[in-house]
């Protein structure tokens, strides 16, 4: 009897054939399970002994079937992980991932290092007033400065702002000195298009006030972003030079080493000087002194990284943004 209940059992193909066997030797109308209902009919002395064989072949059956449970159950697992199997030696799918745009990349350097000489980095609107992006910079009506700006303006009378410079304004008028700031952002001038000239392009203003700033601190500001981006040995020149809202006011170069002909050379990058007292009088500053610089980004890229003509930084052609990315 054990022989053939080991047979089943040995046969049982999966856990479902399995259970079948179980429940036809121990369920409750197995056979084992009638062998011990019929003791009852035995003498007290046979009972005793064949109670004794039938609970060992049902031990025996029962370790029979926890075997089997096992081997099956083993079986499965290997099956499964043979099927699920991953061959880490094909080659996978590449995820088409994006990169920001060599301005971005520049901008966000330039911010960075801002940052970390301890300046507040704040926006402000494109679309600007007269008042911000002229009177109160010190650009009186009619003034012939507002020629070199040539200005978008819009039908309702306001404009698009021709640099970054209406935020020194916004951001005194909101804060108490001392500060130092820098303003990244998109500045509109009305030109003529060509390889080095976009109605649309980008500036880094910064604007630094307390009780007693002076030009010295200016040139050391400028000279610790030209280190910062161009590395030790990058020196400055100033050069005198008329705008507005500053005075005196210069023109500032940095002297470098071309990363691409090697040769080293003056880069001038933008504007500068001492705020006006005329703008500290339109927001109503007293007692105190203060700097500011701006420069266009674009040059800056376009030389760093040998662009030979700005439209390309807006064509959206990513042919040529490819060999950009990750540059800076
Ligand atoms: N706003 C000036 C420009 O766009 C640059 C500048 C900024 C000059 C700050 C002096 C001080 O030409």
């Amino acid at each position: 009897m054990l022989e053939q209940a080991l047979e089943e059992i040995e046969a049982a193909a999966d856990e479902r054939a399995l259970q079948q066997v179980r429940v036809a030797w121990l369920g409750r109308k197995g056979r084992v399970t009638e062998q011990l209902k019929g003791l009852g009919a035995l003498a007290p002395d046979e009972r005793r002994e064949a109670g004794a064989s039938i609970n060992a072949l049902k031990s025996a059956i029962q370790d029979a079937l926890a075997r089997r449970e096992r081997e099956l159950e083993e079986a499965r697992v290997r099956e499964q992980l043979e099927r699920e199997r991953v061959d880490v030696s094909l080659p996978g799918l590449r995820p088409a991932a994006g990169a920001h745009h060599l301005l971005t990349q520049v901008m966000h350097k330039l911010t960075d290092v801002f940052r970390s000489l301890g300046y507040e980095v704040v926006v402000g609107p494109e679309l600007e007033d007269d008042e911000h992006n002229f009177g109160a910079l010190n650009f009186p009506p009619e003034h012939p400065a507002r020629d070199t700006q040539d200005t978008f303006w819009t039908t309702d009378g306001r404009l698009l702002r021709t640099h970054t410079s209406p935020m020194q304004v916004r951001y005194m008028r909101s804060h108490r000195p001392p500060f130092r700031v820098v303003v990244p952002g998109k500045v509109f001038r009305n030109e003529a298009v060509d390889a080095t000239h976009e109605a649309q392009f980008h500036q880094l203003e910064a604007l630094v006030v307390d009780e007693h700033v002076t030009m010295a601190d200016m040139r050391g500001a400028i000279e610790a972003m030209a280190v910062a981006l161009f590395g030790p040995g990058t020196r400055t020149r100033l050069h005198p030079t008329f705008f507005p809202f500053v005075e005196p006011g210069a023109e500032f170069a940095i002297w470098w080493t071309h990363p691409k002909t090697g040769r080293e050379e003056w880069l001038e990058l933008g504007g500068c000087g001492m705020v006006h007292p005329n703008v500290f009088r339109a927001v109503g500053y007293e007692g105190v002194t203060g700097f500011a610089f701006g420069f266009g980004l674009e040059r800056m890229a376009m030389v760093t990284y040998g662009v030979s003509d700005i439209r390309d930084l807006y064509r959206g052609d990513v042919r040529v943004l490819r060999q950009f990315r990750g540059v800076a």
